[in-house]
């Protein structure tokens, strides 16, 4: 395979995300101009209440095709103007990977171009870069999503240090599984915010301590499950925001007691529950409270989205050059 010289400033990146229920396309120029961003949302989990990873597979199979047309329309850029490709090849559901991964190998073989397999999770850091493209390392760092909740520092691009993770549940897997308890449609976590905003914050969940900077989760949400049982009568209203209180404490202060003990002056936060309005403002009064940066992308680049992909491949591409094809997809590969 043939190789072009790739000037990072001027790389022209798709990116393709298929590793869990988003068939996601984005073409990226540079570091981090998104030229466009395409999010298919698979609607056939819904009646299930969870993603069913035969289903998703069945359904990234479908759009791919489609989605990645309409992002490299959207973007002006035609196939020759591509220079590179990058996907999520880990962590992820294995049959939605072995959508996305192949796909993105065969299209730089057939292009004759580079490609990069990405960790989702650092796609989610990079969803930093999209929003703030001036943004250097080092920083702190939360990944907040539906399978994975991280607090890490990035030393430099593509080098993390890892405080802490979740034990249990994810922060967004208890958003989920709160909502379904509470009668909600998946996915549950901007359904329990929108409730919670007619709600009363007035039962005191316990806010989850796993020691450490890691995370648990799994307490909060049976906490949930017994009031209900017990309180069959208190408004749903007042369990979402009660919870949604809880949930949200418990990662504003893993960040304070990370800020404190590190001393860093930024902190990211990304990933699919970094879109929770209330979640935003609790951190912004935190930042002002203990002078910190605080850099959270847009919502449609917390959620899963392709342009992330797009930006933290170009840049593993500049740093380390293009992955092998035959890099195999893995279900669960960490970050650090
Ligand atoms: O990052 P993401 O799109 O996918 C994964 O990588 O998992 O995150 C999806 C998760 C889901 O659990 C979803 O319920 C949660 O993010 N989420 C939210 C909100 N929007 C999405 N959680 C709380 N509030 C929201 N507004
Ligand atoms: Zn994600």
């Amino acid at each position: 395979m043939t190789t072009r010289p790739l000037d990072h400033a001027s790389s022209v990146c798709l990116g393709i995300e298929t590793s869990c229920d988003e068939t996601a396309a984005s073409v990226v120029r540079g570091r981090a101009t998104v030229l466009s961003s395409i999010v298919s949302s698979q609607m056939v989990h819904a009646e299930y209440g969870g993603v069913v990873p035969e289903l998703a597979a069945r359904a990234h199979m479908q759009a791919i095709v489609p989605v990645i047309e309409a992002a490299l329309s959207a973007s002006g850029v035609s196939w020759s103007e591509l220079s590179l490709v990058a996907v999520t090849s880990t962590p992820g559901l294995m049959g939605a990977l072995l959508v996305g991964l192949p796909f993105a190998k065969a299209l730089c073989y057939s292009l004759g171009i580079p490609f990069v397999g990405v960790n989702h999770i650092e796609g989610h850091i990079f969803a930093l870069r999209l929003e703030h493209p001036e943004l250097e390392p080092p920083f702190l760092a939360a990944v907040l999503s539906g399978g994975h909740t991280e607090l890490l520092v990035v030393e430099d691009w593509c080098r993390y240090h890892m405080l802490g993770s979740t034990i249990d549940d994810a922060c967004g897997e208890a958003f989920d599984k709160v909502a379904k308890l509470l009668g909600l449609p998946y996915p549950g976590g901007a359904e329990v915010e929108k409730l919670s905003r007619e709600g009363r914050e007035s039962i005191e969940f316990p806010v989850p301590d796993a020691g450490g900077f890691d995370f648990s989760f799994s307490g909060l949400k049976t906490a949930v499950l017994y009031h209900r049982r017990d309180h069959p009568d208190t408004p749903r209203a007042d369990v979402a925001a009660s919870f949604q209180r809880a949930a949200v404490r418990a990662v504003t202060g893993r960040i304070e007691q990370a800020v404190r003990k590190t001393g860093y002056r930024k902190v990211g936060v990304s990933g699919g529950v970094a879109a929770n309005g209330y979640l935003r403002e609790r951190l912004t009064e935190l930042a002002q409270r203990h002078e910190f940066r605080l850099l959270v992308p847009r919502p449609a680049y917390c959620t899963d989205n392709a342009a992330m992909i797009a930006a933290a491949g170009a840049e593993r591409f500049a740093r380390f050059g293009p992955s092998s094809l035959d890099l195999p997809a893995a279900a669960r590969t960490p970050l650090a």
